[in-house]
C-alpha cells in the first residue's frame, strides 16, 4: 500500500513527479475537478493544525471528493480512551484516505501498518511532515529549481519536524544545507545520521550573518514551544533568531525567505512587504501540491481507475 510517511521514502523521481503534477494542477485545476469524485478522505487530526488541515480539506474537495474529520480529540472517542490503532481502522471504513496528524513519533507508521487506504503523514510529533516538504519544494522550484541550491535552515532544528523532512528530500538534490541554531536547538541525532548516511554536508552555525549572502533560501522555523519537556528551557531560547527588514538588507536580492507557519516573532512584519517573502504564497501552494499528492497516492491505489469505493470494508 502506498503511504507518505516520511519524506526519506521519496526519491527525487517521486518528487519531481508530484511537483509536475501540481504545476499542471496549478495550470489547469477545472481538468481535475471531478477526478475523484465520490471518494472521501478523513482528515484525523489529534493535534492543532489550520493549514494542514484545511488545505487538505480544500484539495480533496477541489478533486471532487467529499472529507470527513474526526474532530477535536475530547469530542471524539478519542477521549475515551481508544487506541490509535482501533480508531484508524474503523476510520479506513468510512474513507478512501487518510490524512494524521499525531503528537506521537511514528504515529502515522502505526496507521499505515493498520489500513489498507493510503496514509498521509501531516506531521507525527517531532518527527516528519512530508506533504509540507512537498510543497516547500515547489515554492522553491518555482524561485530558483531544485539544483544548485544554497539554503538556510534556522530556528528550531531540534523539534521542528518541517525541517527535518526538507532536509532529507534535499540531499536528493545535493542541496548545500546551512543550518543556524543554538546549541541546544541543533538537529537530532538521528536527523544527523540519516543525512550523514546520504553523504550530505551538515554545516551548522550560531548566527545567520556570516552565511547570509551564499543563499538563496532562507527557511525560518517558530520554536516549538509545545514540544519543551521544561518550559523554562523554552524561555532560554524563545526571541533568539528573528528577522526583519533590516537584516535581509544585505541579502541577496533574490532570496526566498520561506516560513511553514505559524509564526510567531520570528519574522518582523516588515519582511512581509519586502520581495523576499514568500510565506504566505508558500501555504497557498499546499493546495495543488496535496491535489497532485491525494491524485497520486489514490491512483496508486486504484490503478485500473476503478473509482467504485468499497463500502463497509
Ligand atoms: N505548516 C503547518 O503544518 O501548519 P498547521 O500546523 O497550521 O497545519
Amino acid at each position: 500500500q502506498d503511504h507518505l510517511i516520511t519524506a526519506t521514502q521519496l526519491s527525487r523521481d517521486d518528487i519531481e513527479a508530484v511537483l509536475d503534477r501540481a504545476r499542471a494542477v496549478a495550470d489547469d485545476p477545472a481538468a481535475y475537478a471531478d477526478r475523484h469524485a465520490g471518494r472521501v478522505l478523513a482528515l484525523c487530526f489529534f493535534e492543532p493544525s489550520t493549514r494542514t488541515r484545511m488545505s487538505f480539506d480544500s484539495a480533496a474537495k477541489r478533486l471532487g471528493m467529499n472529507t470527513i474529520d474526526m474532530g477535536d480529540v475530547d469530542s471524539s472517542s478519542v477521549s475515551k480512551g481508544e487506541s490509535l490503532s482501533d480508531t484508524v481502522r474503523v476510520i479506513e471504513g468510512y474513507a478512501d484516505a487518510l490524512v494524521l496528524r499525531h503528537p506521537s513519533e511514528g504515529a502515522a507508521t502505526l496507521a499505515g501498518e493498520r489500513v489498507d487506504v493510503p496514509v498521509v503523514n501531516a506531521g507525527d510529533g517531532a518527527g516528519q511532515h512530508p506533504s509540507q516538504t512537498l510543497l516547500d519544494l515547489h515554492t522553491i522550484r518555482e524561485d530558483h529549481g531544485l539544483d544548485d541550491l544554497t539554503i538556510g535552515v534556522m530556528g528550531d532544528l531540534k523539534y521542528g519536524r518541517t525541517v527535518h523532512s526538507l532536509a532529507a528530500a534535499l540531499t536528493e538534490f545535493d542541496a548545500n544545507q546551512h543550518f543556524i541554531s543554538p546549541e541546544s536547538l541543533r538537529l537530532p541525532r538521528s536527523v544527523r545520521f540519516d543525512l550523514h548516511e546520504t553523504g550530505a554536508q551538515i554545516r551548522e552555525h550560531d548566527d545567520l550573518e556570516p552565511v547570509l549572502d551564499e543563499l538563496d533560501v532562507l527557511y525560518v522555523t517558530r520554536i516549538q514551544k509545545e514540544r519543551f519537556p521544561d518550559e523554562n528551557e523554552y524561555h532560554r531560547v524563545a526571541g533568539e533568531y528573528q528577522i526583519d527588514a533590516e537584516t535581509l538588507a544585505d541579502a541577496p536580492d533574490d532570496l526566498t525567505v520561506m516560513h511553514p507557519l505559524p509564526r510567531v516573532d520570528e519574522i518582523a512584519p516588515d519582511v512581509d512587504e519586502t520581495d523576499h517573502a514568500r510565506y504566505f504564497e508558500q501555504a497557498h501552494n499546499g493546495i495543488p501540491v496535496r491535489m497532485a499528492l491525494l491524485d497520486t497516492l489514490l491512483e496508486n491505489a486504484n490503478p485500473d481507475g476503478d473509482k467504485e469505493t468499497e463500502v463497509g470494508r
